[in-house]
């Protein structure tokens, strides 16, 4: 198995295998042809603070929830309109980017059919502000969220979490990415350390499925979890980035920072350059690396996100360079492309420690701890929904307790998957250190802040993390990433008291 790979699960052989189910136009996969000509790059838009001012500690943002906005998808080779759900009726998912410190007003307006919430993926937050499945947003009505920004820069990002309908609201269209900056980055960006503004692009990747044309230029989200009883989650044919399937963004000859969110429901995916390229991992879900990670290739699973130098200076005129995907079936390798076509000055030079005074070098250790609690993902064989997956043997209650956290607690989290599947695992209310995975101690990606981190079969991932006394209370949701797994119950609820 490749790192990050899906795997079946273990002990049970469906007859002819687990593939993505066939016999419909929309699920076959999509031929591997790369035309010279690609669709543009779209950028995802940016919200502003709605007061005006983005320095003066308070921002307001508001999200209207929309079902049938006619989105416009592009391939390399065709273009149609599908009904989508989204936020204030926009083309593609928004990016929110405020401070830290800022105090964040969000208001909801859930004008969908059916209830939603919204949901602060790897936000430092009180419980009651979370947006988890034990505080619905009604259809047709309002709410506010507000809670203060308390934690390190880095890509966090924010979706429904409504529970049942996680899975197909995020499919239908409802994420967006959420951009935290601070001091430590205003200043690594203000002495070229970090490249920023035009340089450093969000980038959602999110595969889909569709169905064929009706006759009327319209083709329908397919949404069809894959394998036997939908166990592997939804699995689209198409890879696309912020809304294109297969994009080509024109690059100068300079460094370029990419966050990457995978917002995807369950595709994990391997990236790399077609021309096996070096690249830098410069953070992880939570934040900046302490040191820029020099590799070739990252893991992304469902949930989780990174930030990436990639240094085209090297580059002539006219080269394209592919990002693709190693992991995966049912989808062509090819991602997107990098068009250099424009000779400039890299003025970047990138930071090799972050200052002192950053949070990461707050390393948690393992005798810090004033509790340790495990954790075991398996499959309980076929359910009513399909094929199960729990965590300690439990499917998720509402109204059950499952874990009691002492307010201020230091705990160490101990994630094993006795599953033959990748699972990955999502703790909300703080972001955690990685101690170990196996019992080899973490290193390079693995020493920034996480808050979803991918447990292979067989594996066991330890990670530690502190609960702030002051803004972490009330009732929290730990679980699987993968949307449909989520949904089916492989979920628990934790309380801060
Ligand atoms: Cu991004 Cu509880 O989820
Ligand atoms: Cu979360
Ligand atoms: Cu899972």
């Amino acid at each position: 198995t490749p790192p990050g790979g899906i795997t079946p699960p273990g002990g049970i052989t469906p007859p002819g295998g687990i593939t993505p189910p066939g016999g419909t136009t929309g699920s076959a996969p999509v031929p591997d042809a790369t035309p010279n000509v690609l669709p543009d790059f779209q950028y995802l838009p940016v919200l502003n603070d709605e007061d005006g001012n983005p320095n003066d500690g308070q921002a307001t943002y508001s999200l209207i929830a929309q079902d049938n906005v006619s989105v416009t998808v592009t391939t390399p080779t065709a273009s149609w309109t599908t009904p989508m759900m989204r936020y204030n009726g926009l083309q593609q998912p928004p990016v929110i980017v405020a401070r830290r410190g800022d105090n964040i007003t969000v208001n909801l307006q859930n004008n969908l059919a059916e209830y939603t919430t919204i949901h602060w993926h790897g936000f430092k937050i009180p419980a009651d502000q979370d947006g988890g499945p034990d505080q619905p947003v009604n259809a047709g009505t309002a709410r506010t969220y507000s809670y203060q920004l308390v934690q390190s820069a880095g890509p966090l990002w924010f979706h429904p979490h409504a529970h049942g309908t996680t899975a197909t609201q995020v499919y239908n269209g409802l994420a967006g990415g959420f951009v935290v900056k601070d001091e430590i980055t205003d200043n690594l960006e203000a002495s070229n350390q970090l490249p920023s503004g035009a340089y450093d692009i969000p980038m959602l990747i999110q595969d889909r499925s569709f169905e064929p044309d009706n006759g009327t230029g319209t083709r329908n989200l397919l949404y069809q979890p894959a394998g036997m009883g939908g166990m592997m989650g939804m699995l689209g044919n198409r890879i696309l980035v912020n809304g294109v399937q297969m994009p080509a963004l024109k690059v100068e000859t300079r460094q370029y920072r990419f966050r990457l969110f995978n917002g995807s429901n369950a595709r994990t995916y391997d990236f790399a350059l077609s021309n096996n390229a070096n690249f830098k991992v410069i953070g992880t879900d939570g934040g900046l690396l302490p040191s820029p990670v020099d590799t070739d290739h990252i893991t992304l699973a469902a949930g989780e996100r990174a930030e990436i130098v990639i240094d085209f200076s090297a580059y002539a005129m006219n080269d394209n360079i592919m990002l693709i995907n190693r992991l995966g079936t049912g989808v062509t390798a090819d991602v997107m492309r990098f068009d250099v076509n424009t000779v400039a000055t890299d003025n970047i030079t990138l930071y090799t420690n972050l200052p002192a005074n950053a949070d990461v070098y707050q390393r948690l250790a393992s005798t810090d701890a004033t509790a340790v609690r495990n954790f075991v993902m398996s499959m309980a064989g076929m359910g009513p929904g399909g094929m199960q997956f729990v965590i300690n043997g439990k499917t998720f209650d509402m109204s059950r307790v499952d874990e009691f956290v002492a307010s201020g607690a230091t705990e160490i989290w101990s994630i094993s998957n006795t599953s033959g599947m990748a699972h990955p695992f999502h703790a909300h209310a703080i972001q955690w250190q990685i101690l170990d995975r196996n019992n080899i101690p973490a290193a390079g990606i693995d020493l920034g802040w996480k808050d979803t981190v991918l447990v292979q079969p067989g594996e066991t991932v330890r990670f530690i993390g502190r609960f702030d006394p002051v803004v972490n209370k009330g009732l929290y949701m730990y679980h699987c990433h993968i949307l449909e797994h989520e949904d089916a119950g492989m979920m628990g609820t934790f309380q801060v008291m």
